[in-house]
């Protein structure tokens, strides 16, 4: 979601801030801006749209060595240039970007700011407006500036810019992400590394209700009793090629590619040194001492929760609830008497998810993370992490994050088996390294899937996607996938669910995109599909070799069965790609959504 930058050095800021603006467009956004000061004061420009109308907005001939730039992805107020970021007092005295939603602002605008005049429909503005009013009252910027996040009720990351003082960035945070990146004579800003390693690969994490003056040569961290707080930095481990699409037309493309690299850094990053899996002790007590885990997740982390359930209840014999985040925190069901949380997410940043990271701990729970990103939010307040090692996904479409969630999962719960003493029939890394061959072949097919995505998606109005047991889930996942970037009305279903409801939507044409890769369900499955026939639905099977027929579309190679999910989600990843392409969506930035979803 929105997107902070921030520069103070001897360079001009301008370009520095557009770019990091650039690595920040995965997150989702539909305004940008950015506000540089000089002596002359504060210039602001912002644009509805994105980076690249930003930049022909951006006067080239204002010099400024500080500055500060924002994306926006509406919350309060529609997508336009006068809801845009950088916000500004009504004096223009003080510029303000603000990331994160500020609950209670209708009451701090009731109660402080009748007299002043908003020119905006944002939460945002109500921040700035009100630290301009206790400035009015006679209190320095920086005291005015932490009186004010006293006020404010909810999540917020801010870069703050006062015209009478060149020489400051204020920032502050609560429950939004926030870094600050060193240099020689210079210091950053950024929600994520990615946009500042333009400069530097050093950074410091900010907590929650910390504020932090940063000049060019300084970085003081103050606690909420203003107590100054020391922090080491850490060197951001991303390689710059990690992050640009190199010769891919799309993120998303380069990221399917790279699913079989990342299975095989996942089965050598958990290997020991006697060659077997292996698991943080701790991480094994918790799963062996709990008497139910409780996996919370959204979006394709939550279907990667899905069958991460009967990873776990199959090896390690340990029951499994799985939840959607932003359900549980209203929903709490009755918990067990020993349990443990499972919170699966990409960003590690899921504000769903982490409101119900809050209510757990507060309640004693232990919680385990697994996540992409190291230091995310998640990770930091979860008891224990587990490491994705995808390297970074940037395409909003969630891929090789799904495939690497599921082969952690699977070893977590191999792992545990076996911490257990349980037996385990197979050799899990065998299985995963036959897993990212198959991979690679499936990636290899790639026009097969943009023929199928042609001729089934190219003009049709709804898709389905049906399945029996793990391929149901897979089925959620691809349904997600087609919807969220083609634009087309995709659902999941469970196979037999069909005859209760949704057969009625078949029509003539309908394509219906069908897994059968478990023997268990193969004659269920096929079975479905003559029903959808019968109805006028065109059908696409996709099966799994050994139990393929004549009237299947594609067959994926075999893989251990309860791994198939790893490899049959890839046919839906290409075909939805190649619909979108077809459709000429904007595959890797589709609209109305974000990367990173920060708000509740
Ligand atoms: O970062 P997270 O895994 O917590 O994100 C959860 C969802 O927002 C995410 O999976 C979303 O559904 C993806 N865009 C799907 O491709």
């Amino acid at each position: 979601m929105c997107g902070i930058v921030g520069y103070i050095g001897s360079n001009d800021s301008k370009e520095i801030l557009l770019k990091g603006l650039e690595k920040l467009e995965y997150r989702g956004y539909d305004s940008a801006g950015i506000a540089v000061m000089n002596s002359e004061g504060v210039h602001v420009f912002k644009e509805k749209g994105r980076i690249a109308d930003l930049r022909t907005a951006v006067k080239p001939d204002v010099a400024a060595n500080t500055g500060i730039g924002h994306t926006r992805w509406a919350t309060h107020g529609v997508p336009s240039k006068l809801n845009a970021h950088p916000h500004q007092s009504s004096s223009a005295r003080l510029t303000l970007v603000h990331n994160g939603v500020i609950e209670n602002y209708d009451i701090l605008k009731r109660e402080y700011l009748q007299n002043v005049s908003l020119k905006s429909d944002t939460d945002t503005e109500i921040i700035v407006q009100l630290i301009e009013l206790f400035v009015n009252k006679g209190i320095a910027v920086e005291e005015a500036f932490r009186k004010t996040l006293s006020l404010l009720k909810g999540s917020y990351a801010i870069a703050l810019l006062d015209s009478q003082n060149e020489e400051t960035i204020f920032v502050a945070k609560n429950k939004s992400p926030l870094l600050v990146g060193l240099g020689e004579g210079f210091n950053v800003v950024a929600s994520d590394a990615m946009a500042m390693l333009q400069v530097t690969d050093q950074f410091v994490e900010l907590m929650d209700k910390e504020t932090v003056i940063v000049t060019k040569d300084k970085v003081t961290i103050l606690n909420p009793e203003g107590e100054e707080m020391s922090r080491d930095p850490y060197t951001a481990e991303l390689d710059a090629s990690d992050i640009e699409k190199g010769t891919y037309p799309h993120y998303m493309l380069k990221e399917i590619d790279e699913q079989p690299l990342v299975i095989r850094k996942i089965v050598q990053n958990y290997q020991g040194s006697d060659g077997e899996l292996t698991i943080d002790k701790d991480i094994l007590n918790a799963m062996s001492q709990c008497d139910r885990i409780y996996i919370i997740a959204a979006g394709t982390s939550y279907h990667a929760g899905l069958v991460g359930k009967q990873f776990i209840e199959k090896m390690a014999k340990i029951p499994v609830e799985v939840h959607i985040a932003s359900e549980f925190s209203y929903n709490m069901p009755i918990l067990s008497e020993k349990p443990l949380f499972i919170f699966i997410s990409q960003s590690g940043e899921t504000a769903d998810s982490r409101g119900v990271l809050v209510s757990i701990k507060e309640l004693g729970h232990q919680a385990l993370t697994i996540t992409n990103v190291p230091g995310s939010t998640l990770s930091r307040e979860a008891d224990f992490t587990l490491m994705l090692h995808a390297g970074p996904e940037i395409a909003v479409a969630s891929t090789k994050a799904y495939t690497a969630q599921l082969a952690v999962l699977s070893i977590l719960a191999e792992v545990t088996a076996r911490y257990r003493g349980l037996k385990i029939n197979f050799d899990l890394i065998q299985e995963l390294g036959i897993v990212a061959n198959a991979m690679e072949v499936l990636c290899d097919a790639k026009e097969e899937f943009e023929e199928i995505a042609r001729e089934f998606l190219a003009t049709t109005r709804n898709c389905f996607f049906i399945g029996r047991g793990i391929d149901f889930y897979v089925g959620l996942e691809g349904a997600l996938k087609l919807k969220e970037i083609s634009y087309i009305q995709a659902e999941g279903f469970a196979g037999g669910e069909l005859k209760h409801g949704t057969i009625a939507l078949i029509e003539n044409g309908t394509p219906v995109l069908a897994l059968a890769t478990q023997e268990s369900v193969n004659l269920g499955i096929r079975g479905n599909v003559k029903e959808v026939v019968a109805r006028g639905a065109n059908p696409c099977i996709i099966s799994m070799k050994g139990m393929e027929t004549d009237e299947d579309r594609f067959v994926i190679p075999e893989v251990y069965e309860i791994l198939t999910p790893l490899i049959s989600v890839i046919p839906y990843q290409l075909i939805s790609y190649y619909a979108a392409l077809h459709r000429e969506c904007d595959v890797d930035k589709p609209r109305n959504l974000a990367k990173s979803v920060t708000v509740e």
